[in-house]
C-alpha cells in the first residue's frame, strides 16, 4: 500500500498559539517560509506555497481579509471567504501551519489607519486610483512579519506595485526578511488568476483575454519602441475587445516613473487596471529591453 506523504495542516487563529509552534521550530534552526493571503485560494496562491515549500523546513500560510485595505466598503464585504476549500488546497500543497487570525488578534487597538508615503510607489497608479489601499497592505503585512517571523515571505509579481511597496517597507525597517517574487500564474488563455475572476461571466472572461494580449506586445518592444503609440494601440485594441482600461503605462520597475522611452533602460514593465463589466482586474508584464529583465516569461497567447 503506497504510504501518504501528506502532512496534516495546523489550523491556528491566536498569535500566541502561533507564537508557541513557531518558537521550538526557530530553537531548532528550521527556517520558515511564509505565504500572506486574504483566501479564496487558487493556483496562483498555491505556486508561492509551492515555492515556499521547496525552499524552507516549514511554511506557514496566513489567511486574513484585511479590512484596512479595502477603500470600497462593499468590496470588503462581498470579498469571497471560502476557508475550509483552502485549507483542504493548502494541506494538498504540502502548508504545514494556516493562521487565520480575527480582526481583533492582527488589530488589537482598533483598525485606525496608519499614513505611509513611499513617493511615487504608493502615490501613482493602483495608490492614486485606490486612496489608502497601500496604507492598509503596508499595515497589515508590517504585523503579519511581526507576528511571523520567518526568513522569507512569498509575493506575487500578479500584484506587481504591492511588491514593490512590501520590498520597500522591508527595507526601510530593516526587516530581517528575504521578500521573495513569484511569477503570475495564469489561465491557459492568458489570463492572470485571481479571486476576482470567479464573479467572471463566460463572455467576460473570453474578453478579459485582451489585457494580457495588450500586455504581451510590449513584451517584443525595441529601445526604438514609440511608447506613446504603443500604449494608444494597447488601449484602442482592449476597448475594441469590451475591456475599458483605467490605465496603461510603461514605467520602470524600480522607481515606478514613466517611460517615455526605453532608449539607454535597461528594465520596463507595463502594467494596467482595467474594467470588465463591473470586474476590475490588474496585470502588468516585464518589457522586453534585456534578457535580464525578464523575470517571468512572456507567453504568446
Ligand atoms: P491576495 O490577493 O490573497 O494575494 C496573496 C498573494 O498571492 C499576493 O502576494 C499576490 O500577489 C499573490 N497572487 C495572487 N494572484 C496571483 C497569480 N495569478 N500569480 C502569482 N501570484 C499571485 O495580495 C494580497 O492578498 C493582500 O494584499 C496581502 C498581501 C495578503 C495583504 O493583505
Amino acid at each position: 500500500m503506497p504510504i501518504s506523504n501528506r502532512r496534516v495542516l495546523q489550523v491556528i487563529c491566536s498569535v500566541s498559539d502561533l507564537r508557541d509552534s513557531i518558537s521550538p521550530l526557530q530553537l531548532s534552526s528550521k527556517s520558515i517560509g511564509f505565504v500572506p493571503t486574504m483566501g479564496a485560494l487558487h493556483d496562483g496562491h498555491l505556486a508561492l506555497i509551492k515555492r515556499s515549500r521547496a525552499e524552507n523546513d516549514v511554511t506557514i500560510a496566513s489567511i486574513f481579509v484585511n479590512p484596512t485595505q479595502f477603500n470600497d466598503p462593499t468590496d470588503l464585504i462581498n470579498y469571497p471567504r471560502t476557508l475550509q476549500a483552502d485549507c483542504a488546497n493548502l494541506e494538498e500543497n504540502g502548508c504545514d501551519i494556516v493562521f487565520t487570525p480575527t480582526v481583533e488578534e492582527i488589530y488589537p487597538s482598533g483598525t485606525a489607519k496608519i499614513q505611509v508615503d513611499y513617493g511615487l510607489l504608493t502615490n501613482t497608479l493602483e495608490g492614486a486610483l485606490r486612496e489608502g489601499h497601500f496604507d492598509g497592505v503596508v499595515q497589515v503585512v508590517r504585523r503579519l512579519l511581526e507576528i511571523v517571523t520567518c526568513q522569507k515571505a512569498y509575493f506575487g509579481e500578479k500584484d506587481f506595485q504591492q511588491l514593490a511597496v512590501i520590498r520597500h517597507m522591508v527595507k526601510l525597517e530593516s526587516i530581517p526578511t528575504d521578500i521573495v517574487s513569484v511569477s503570475t500564474i495564469r489561465e491557459t488563455n492568458g489570463l492572470a488568476m485571481s479571486s476576482r475572476n470567479r464573479h467572471l461571466s463566460d463572455s467576460s472572461r473570453s474578453a478579459a483575454r485582451a489585457i494580457s494580449k495588450a500586455l504581451y506586445t510590449c513584451s517584443e518592444l525595441q529601445s526604438s519602441s514609440n511608447l506613446l503609440e504603443l500604449k494608444r494601440d494597447a488601449i484602442q485594441y482592449m476597448k475594441d475587445k469590451g475591456v475599458e482600461p483605467e490605465y496603461f503605462e510603461i514605467i520602470n520597475p524600480d522607481t515606478f516613473e514613466v517611460l517615455l522611452t526605453l532608449e539607454n533602460q535597461k528594465k520596463a514593465r507595463a502594467v494596467t487596471a482595467a474594467f470588465v463589466g463591473e470586474i476590475r482586474l490588474i496585470d502588468n508584464m516585464a518589457v522586453g529591453v534585456t534578457e535580464a529583465n525578464r523575470i517571468s516569461e512572456p507567453q504568446p497567447y
